[in-house]
């Protein structure tokens, strides 16, 4: 939601900025600008619509020639996707530009303010406040200016700002909204995300909440909320620039499913030493707890779901979970005895940011799942355990996913052994499982072409189901939400032991039912609602391990997952079931990568 970049150096600013914000669309928007600074002061191009538009417009403007300039990619939050309301924003005098992602919560109350005064707002935003509160404080010093801006500022920014006054510099704030500064030679750069620094320098420094930096082309100062030089060095990214481009594929998305079991051999490989799971990110004692509550949003929830299932086999310790959307509004009993797992890819989530916050403040120890280094989760949370993905460009998550699995599934063994639930042979066995995910990941992947043909038969159905029994049934919410986030079809998943209290109501001659058949003591009971929707005319398509050889006798169709230990069974499953959204999104001709009214990073509540 909402991309930010910026650049100052001796090149020309406008195309380095284009590439950054087509690099960021993944995170989703509606319309788009950039800012440059010139010899005759501020000029700025905005389009509604994609990033090729903004480009058109600029392919036509005279006055965009500077070697320093801002862009910024909108989600609207406030006022429509339009010209007017797009980033930039410039303050009535022309002095400021702007670009800004987050939300100013007290937006009114300071425009109000400032309308008395006589200032003129040209846009509906809540940004529009902060680019004419910095004129309106401006006495030639620029950072003076910044500093009591932010200082009346209520919500969250990543703010970068542009003064005709000062050439060659961006300023730059920061609070609870992703802001990074990359290091060059002769240039710098800053943006929302690394994906769009990548191709011009692996060397990043992090902004934190309440700091301001100073960028200019041969230096970086960052300063603190009192105005107070802070001194830090850059980090050093590892990730290739190949893992931010499509490498062949047709889209991100189908890139990404394939990268898992890299991606899954990456996060569990180095955490796993002579058999023995080693977590040097963890110092937490299990005994202190007598409660885990699992919180997130979207498909990190899903995963949340299954970890709890997982968690509480191996550790037998109550395991509660909670959207993250839903936590803060709870009268959540949490105290020091409450381990509080988030699970975030991006880091970034408001909603799992503020429950994240919630636990703290109740005094809960927490633990956050999180796949971009330095994010804002990682930096709240008491422990972390990164997954090791790499860059995920697609909004619909897989690679993120199948890792937050690993970790959890890791976790939750390390724990139980923590907890001295587990013999010698129990735990060797759970080890070797998790070593073996990988490669049967790998396997599952063959599937592809197969659902590939499945998805010509049925992409036209207009409602599908998902159902299965405990862990079959939290990979069918996520196998659910996969083709509902990109093809538009509609679906649900149900517990299949609940279709007789209402849904099996609609199912009827033709409608698809895809069964999970992967928790393989529960099967039978599984068959049993399967032959309920088959008796009622429903299509079934089956997920089953290659073990399974009753189910051919009760499906129309069998996807068959490699066999691995029982409780990790939803890292094979949910393969076939992101092919399966992929190939149908396909098919039905969808903006796979980039669908349509979501975005990758919810950065708003
Ligand atoms: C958005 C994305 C989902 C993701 C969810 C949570 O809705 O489209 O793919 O699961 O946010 O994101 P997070 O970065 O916290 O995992």
């Amino acid at each position: 939601m909402c991309g930010i970049i910026g650049y100052t150096g001796s090149d020309p600013a406008v195309p380095i900025l284009l590439d950054g914000l087509k690099k960021l669309e993944y995170r989703g928007y509606d319309s788009a600008g950039i800012a440059v600074q010139t010899a005759d002061g501020l000029h700025m191009v905005k389009a509604t619509g994609k990033v090729e538009k903004l480009a058109e417009k600029l392919e036509q403007a005279t006055d965009m020639e500077g070697i320093c300039g801002i862009g910024h990619t909108r989600w609207a939050t406030h006022g429509s996707p339009s010209d007017v309301n797009a980033h930039p924003h410039m303050s009535a005098d022309g002095r400021f530009a702007i670009v800004h992602n987050g939300i100013i919560e007290n937006y009114l109350e300071i425009k109000t303010e400032l309308e008395e005064k006589g200032i003129v707002f040209a846009s509906e935003t809540d940004t529009e406040v902060i680019v004419q509160l910095l004129a309106y404080y401006y006495e030639g010093d620029v950072r003076k200016s910044l500093m009591r801006t932010i200082r009346r500022l209520e919500g969250s920014y990543a703010l970068a700002v542009l003064c005709a006054d000062e050439p060659g510099t961006v300023f730059a704030a920061r609070m609870s909204s992703p802001l990074i500064i990359g290091v060059g030679a002769g240039e710098n750069f800053f943006a929302s995300d690394i994906t769009a620094l990548i191709r011009h320098t692996k060397d990043v420094i992090d902004l934190d909440d309440g700091e301001t930096a100073e960028i200019r082309t041969d230096s970086v100062r960052i300063f603190d909320p009192y105005g107070n030089p802070v001194s830090r060095e850059p980090r050093h990214i590892l990730w290739d620039i190949a893992a931010a481009e499509k490498g062949g594929y047709d889209h991100f998305m189908m890139k990404e499913i394939m990268e898992q079991p890299q991606a899954l051999q990456a996060t569990l490989e180095p955490r796993i030493k002579d058999g023995r799971i080693v977590l040097d990110s963890v110092d937490l004692d299990m005994k202190q707890f007598d409660r885990i509550m699992i919180t997130a949003c979207g498909s990190a929830y899903h995963a949340g779901c299954v970890g709890r299932l997982v968690l509480e086999t191996l550790c037998r310790l109550p395991v509660e979970t909670e959207l993250a959307s839903e936590f803060r509004y709870r009268d959540l009993v949490l105290n020091e005895r409450t381990l509080v797992i988030v699970v975030s890819q991006s880091g970034e989530t408001a909603d799992t940011i503020a429950a994240l916050r919630k636990a703290k403040e109740d005094g809960a120890a927490t633990l956050a799942i999180v796949n971009v280094v330095g994010s804002t989760i990682a930096k709240i949370a008491d422990h972390v355990i990164y997954t090791w993905a790499g860059p995920e460009i697609a909004v619909a998550t897989t690679k993120g996913y199948v890792t937050q699995l690993a970790v959890l599934d890791l976790f939750a063994v390390w724990a139980a052994d923590q907890l001295g639930r587990l013999d010698h042979k129990t735990y060797s066995q759970l080890v070797k499982g998790l070593k073996a995910l990988p490669a049967k990941a790998q396997r599952a992947l063959d599937l592809s072409a197969r659902v590939g043909r499945l998805a010509k038969l049925y992409h036209d159905r207009k409602s599908l189901f998902f159902i299965g029994r405990n862990l079959d049934h939290a990979v069918a919410m996520e196998g659910s939400l996969k083709l509902k986030e990109i093809s538009y079809l509609h679906s649900e998943a149900y517990a299949a032991g609940e279709l007789k209290h209402g849904t099996i109501a609609l199912i009827e001659p033709g409608r698809l039912v895809v069964a999970l058949c992967c928790c393989e003591r529960l099967y039978e009971k599984t068959a049993s609602n399967i032959q309920q929707v088959k008796a009622r005319g429903a299509t079934v398509l089956a997920v089953a391990p290659e073990s399974n050889h009753q189910i051919y006798g009760e499906a129309d169709h069998v996807l068959r997952v490699p066999g691995v230990h029982p409780l990790f069974f939803p890292v094979v499953e949910i393969i076939p079931l992101q092919l399966l959204a992929y190939w149908v999104a396909r098919e039905n001709g969808c903006d796979i990568d980039k669908p349509k009214n979501l975005a990758k990073s919810v950065t708003v509540e």
